[in-house]
């Protein structure tokens, strides 16, 4: 007997065979979520350790099969695969279920996370992948988290909504976005755009942030952040997001990387919808992304995207140069100062020698109302160069940093919020310019 068939009589509470467990999930605190929670595992022990870990409401089963001829359309169901499941039928066969069930999703618990198996998951459609260990609350709210990807689905219902905020750390399919999918009605005209300076702490990050959530509040379709600074990039600390994946898991599988795969490495900030690929957590990885990874990364965003924002570091390197040449607008930035308007000149000087188009490079000058000797002006005829955008200094910087927002939504009347407004819509189509304000 399995233990589905255990705890049939105490956890069925739909006649046409929808629910297949009590109706909540095992949440380790907020307000729970109605699903059904199953687990399929066809080793005893490890199938009772997962249903010990999750409560006794949940159904358990020794084999999917089992679980779909229980399934129908209904309540959402998050089915707990065990490590026993992660070979490549029952995976195909848990996609099949997830594209015939869109009520269904799944967890895979595993005992050792490889890449491998990471990348053969995320494509069968499992929206988490968990190594449990001993700690039963792991398995719980990554349980949790699918489940209120499920309540923010089911909105329409009259329950006690599950805020997204209260899930933003999400699974790596996020199911609110826009799917990437192969058959998409029309290819995205995407624009990418890259932020360069050649002098450190000009302010590249708090610009590619603060462009990239404008343009992500302009239009329906996925906008990206990569943060190819990839050794010190701290996009994420800035938009205080806690990556589940960086750069460093694309690296294993860009050989046979694809939108949908892409997608589900991304991390979405949740207030305004913006996907986000950070920099790898350790500094030792940035050497091993070169510049053909980047522009193959850049290459699969361009199919999904409407805008992909690079900040960069502050000198060049491959990886740089990659995104320079694989993008449609370099926005080089500099401060008002002389080492930095003598650095800029350098890097200029850089690019037209390697060619890069005059009209793909836009200037924007920060900090440009600062009580400096320069003025822009002049700073203008020493670069041989119009400036397209003019940054103020404002303390309101600072401080949405220390908020972990940008200064878009921190301080949206700010000179700072609307000169970047006003660059963001000189890459915008009409049509497009505040269409949408999360
Ligand atoms: N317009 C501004 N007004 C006030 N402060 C600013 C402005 N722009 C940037 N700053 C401040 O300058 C600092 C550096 O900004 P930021 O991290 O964006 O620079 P960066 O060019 O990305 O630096 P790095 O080269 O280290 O990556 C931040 O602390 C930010 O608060
Ligand atoms: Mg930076």
């Amino acid at each position: 007997m399995t233990m589905g068939e255990a705890h049939e009589a105490d956890t069925l509470e739909r006649t046409e065979g929808t629910t297949v467990a009590a109706p909540h999930a095992p949440a380790p605190a907020a307000s729970p979520v109605r699903v059904a929670v199953a687990v399929v595992e066809p080793d005893d022990h490890q199938r009772d350790r997962l249903v010990t870990m999750l409560g006794s409401s949940v159904s358990a089963f020794a084999q999917l099969e089992e679980l779909v001829a229980r399934l129908s359309s209904g309540i959402g169901v998050v089915v707990v695969l065990g490590p026993s499941c992660a070979d490549e039928a029952t995976l195909a066969m848990s996609a099949r279920i997830s594209a015939q069930y869109p009520n269904v999703a799944s967890v895979l618990v595993t005992d050792e996370l490889t890449t491998a198996l990471l990348q053969q998951a995320l494509r069968a459609g499992v929206r988490d992948v968990v190594t449990v260990g001993n700690d039963p609350a792991v398995l719980a709210q990554s349980v949790q988290r699918v489940a209120l990807t499920f309540d923010q689905l089911t909105a329409a219902a009259p329950a006690p909504a599950a805020p997204a905020a209260a899930a933003p750390d999400a699974t790596p399919a996020q199911p609110e976005a826009p799917v990437p999918a192969e058959d998409a009605e029309e290819p995205l005209d995407c624009k990418v755009i890259t932020v360069f300076s050649t002098k450190g702490g000009s302010g590249k990050s708090v610009l590619a942030t603060s462009l990239a959530v404008t343009l992500a509040r302009s239009t329906d379709k996925p906008v990206c952040l990569v943060d190819a600074d990839l050794q010190f990039g701290d996009v994420a600390v800035m938009l205080k997001l806690a990556p589940r994946h960086t750069t460093a898991d694309v690296l294993p599988v860009v050989d046979r990387l694809d939108a949908p795969l892409l997608n589900s490495l991304l991390v979405t900030h949740e207030p305004t919808g913006l996907k986000v690929l950070p920099a790898p957590l350790e500094p030792a990885f940035a050497d091993q992304i070169s510049s053909a990874h980047l522009t193959k990364i850049i290459e699969v965003l361009r199919t999904f995207c409407a805008y992909v924002v690079v900040d960069t570091p502050s000198y060049f390197n491959d990886v740089v140069l990659g995104a320079v040449e694989a993008s449609d607008k370099v926005v080089l930035l500099s401060g008002l100062d002389v080492p930095n308007i003598k650095n800029l000149k350098i890097g200029l000087q850089t690019l037209r020698l390697l060619e890069t188009p005059e009209d793909k490079l836009l200037l924007a000058l920060n900090r440009a109302d600062s009580k400096v000797k320069l003025d822009v002006g002049e700073v203008e005829r020493t670069l041989q160069f119009k400036a397209s955008c003019l940054i103020p200094s404002d303390v309101v910087v600072p401080q949405s940093i220390n908020k972990g927002e940008t200064v878009i939504t921190f301080a949206p009347k700010s000179g700072v919020a609307k000169a970047v407004t006003q660059l963001a819509e000189s890459f915008m189509p009409a049509a497009q310019r505040s269409k949408k304000r999360r």
